[in-house]
């Protein structure tokens, strides 16, 4: 499975940190930047992030800022996006296997990077759990999307 990360400057610091700790687990990553604490825009980020998976070029993504805030809400309007924020490992295992989250974001200047470490890993491991109610509830995600994304 392979990971695609991106940042602004504000979760710059915590992106490498990331990548370091996939990259020693001998994990599949495609780093899209920033790579540099220079500032820049988060959406130019949320959307590199959400074209490589809209394109198959990998199967989820991790997009980190200062908040997560503002990569959450720009990753989210593209179509097949499903980002949700996560500063807890609930959360992280929850939007996995109950909402089919395919983008796991991270505000830099919120969480420490052991905790983000730690919801990272539990985020990977999960899996959606395919079950009638839940698959029946992203269908509808989904049909927002078209309804009114379209
Ligand atoms: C950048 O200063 C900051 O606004 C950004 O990283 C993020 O927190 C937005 O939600």
């Amino acid at each position: 499975m392979r990971v695609a990360f991106a940042c602004d400057h504000g979760g710059f610091p915590l992106k490498q940190r990331l990548l370091a700790e996939l990259r020693a687990d001998n994990a599949e990553v495609l780093d899209l930047g920033t790579n540099s604490p220079d500032p820049v825009d988060y959406p130019d980020y949320a959307e590199a992030l959400g074209l490589a998976i809209r394109e198959g070029r990998a199967e989820c993504g991790v997009l980190v800022c200062g908040s997560g805030v503002g990569a959450s809400v720009a990753a989210n309007k593209l179509p097949g996006i499903r980002a949700a924020l996560c500063h807890d490992t609930f959360s992280a295992h929850q939007g996995r296997e109950d909402d089919d989250c395919n983008v796991l974001c991270l505000g830099a200047r919120v969480i420490g990077p052991e905790l983000a470490a730690e919801i990272l890993r539990v985020w990977l491991k999960a899996r959606f759990s395919g079950l009638e109610r839940h698959q029946r509830r992203v269908n509808k995600v989904k049909a927002l999307e078209e309804k009114y994304c379209g």
